[in-house]
């Protein structure tokens, strides 16, 4: 094929820090290095479907690297998604009218497994696409890391080191629910980072009694407080949140001061650390050198620190989640840190 001259970028799903970094990354290279015309549309697919964009030229993507959130704007549109109120969905047909009536050569979709979804879906219709994955969850089959996660491991590291000055003053338990959707990696880097004595993911399945016992065991050898680090994605029920079940159940059960945190969306938002910034740039510029040579199809992704090609095909429908067996985690329960699944050994 010929060199690809007018490149789309677009922003898709919840956002998290690294993301104008990307944009940065992509646009940059493909201006500087390739010469090409860069439009970015305006919050996620709704933006191609309503062809909603903006001329993205060189200064404009200068002062953005250190920027929290999307430039772009971004949202939880999914083109492919059956609606029963209007039953046939034409938004694909109308991604695909516009992007030819625009003119473009490719589109970059940057966002997490839903979006890979979709870009593999619109791959396979015939478009050029190359895929950025990104979220703070950490949880995109293809690849070892997501940018975005550092930023919010940060963010929830800093968190539990607060709170464990205030639950030793008042000798509480205490709980701080983190994100992460149905894998357990925030959870799990954060709790140890922040020095956690239970740490709950939904990859292990924990029991009630092991995490009481664990407290009352602690308590029994003069550490007068407790930290737990709960993913969002562990089992509880539908009406409360994860860290507010367990919280209920230890206070139950324990007759313990108990208190719970829910992070919540603080773990998305704000700066993206140093970390992030190198990694979303590096997709990024590694995004337009695909584009370039019409390596399309893909997802960049890293693998032992090495950039390298992933094929959409093979990361829709799939998620990576946190192995149980995996050595930290056995490392961690040789210190004694609980993951709720067993019994408890002395610190
Ligand atoms: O995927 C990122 C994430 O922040 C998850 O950790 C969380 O479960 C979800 O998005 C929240 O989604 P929304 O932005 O739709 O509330």
């Amino acid at each position: 094929m010929t060199q690809p001259k007018k490149i789309g970028i677009l922003t898709a799903g919840g956002d998290c820090p690294g993301l104008n970094a990307a944009i940065r990354g992509i646009g940059k290279t493909a201006i500087v290095e390739y010469g090409m015309e860069v439009i970015g549309f305006n919050a996620g697919f709704t933006g191609l479907i309503e062809k909603d964009y903006i001329l993205l030229k060189e200064p404009n993507l200068s002062g953005i690297l250190t920027l929290g959130g999307t430039i772009l704007g971004t949202s939880r549109e999914k083109p492919y998604r059956y609606s029963k109120k209007n039953g046939y969905n034409e938004k694909p047909e109308q991604i695909k009218s516009n992007y030819h009536e625009l003119g473009l050569d490719a589109l970059v979709c940057i966002g997490g497994n839903g979006t890979m979804d979709t870009a593999s879906k619109l791959s396979q219709e015939g478009l050029n696409i190359v895929g950025i994955p990104k979220t703070i969850d950490n949880d995109v089959w293809g690849t070892d890391v997501t940018f975005g996660f550092d930023s919010a491991l940060q963010i929830a590291t800093e968190a539990i080191d607060r709170l464990h000055t205030t639950a030793n003053s008042h000798h509480r338990v205490m709980i701080i629910e983190v994100m992460g959707h149905h894998a357990g990696w925030i959870a799990l880097y954060a709790g140890l980072a922040g020095g956690g004595d239970i740490i709950l993911i939904p990859e292990i399945k924990y029991d009630i009694r092991s995490i009481c016992q664990c407290i009352e065991d602690r308590y029994k050898n003069n550490k007068p407080y407790s930290i737990i680090v709960a993913a969002e994605g562990i089992n509880h029920p539908e009406d409360e949140s994860a860290g507010r079940y367990i919280a209920g159940a230890i206070q139950l059960y324990t007759g313990k001061e108990t208190r719970e945190t829910v992070l919540g969306y603080v773990q998305r938002g704000g700066s993206p650390s140093p970390m992030d910034r190198i990694l979303a740039t590096r997709y990024g510029s590694y995004a337009a050198q695909c584009v370039a040579e019409g390596n399309f199809g893909k997802m960049v992704a890293i693998k032992n620190n090495e950039l390298i090609t992933f094929p959409l095909s093979e990361v829709k429908n799939k998620t990576r989640n946190v192995d149980k067996n995996l050595p930290m985690i056995l490392k961690a329960k040789e210190m004694g840190i609980s993951f709720g699944d067993g019994p408890f050994k002395k610190k």
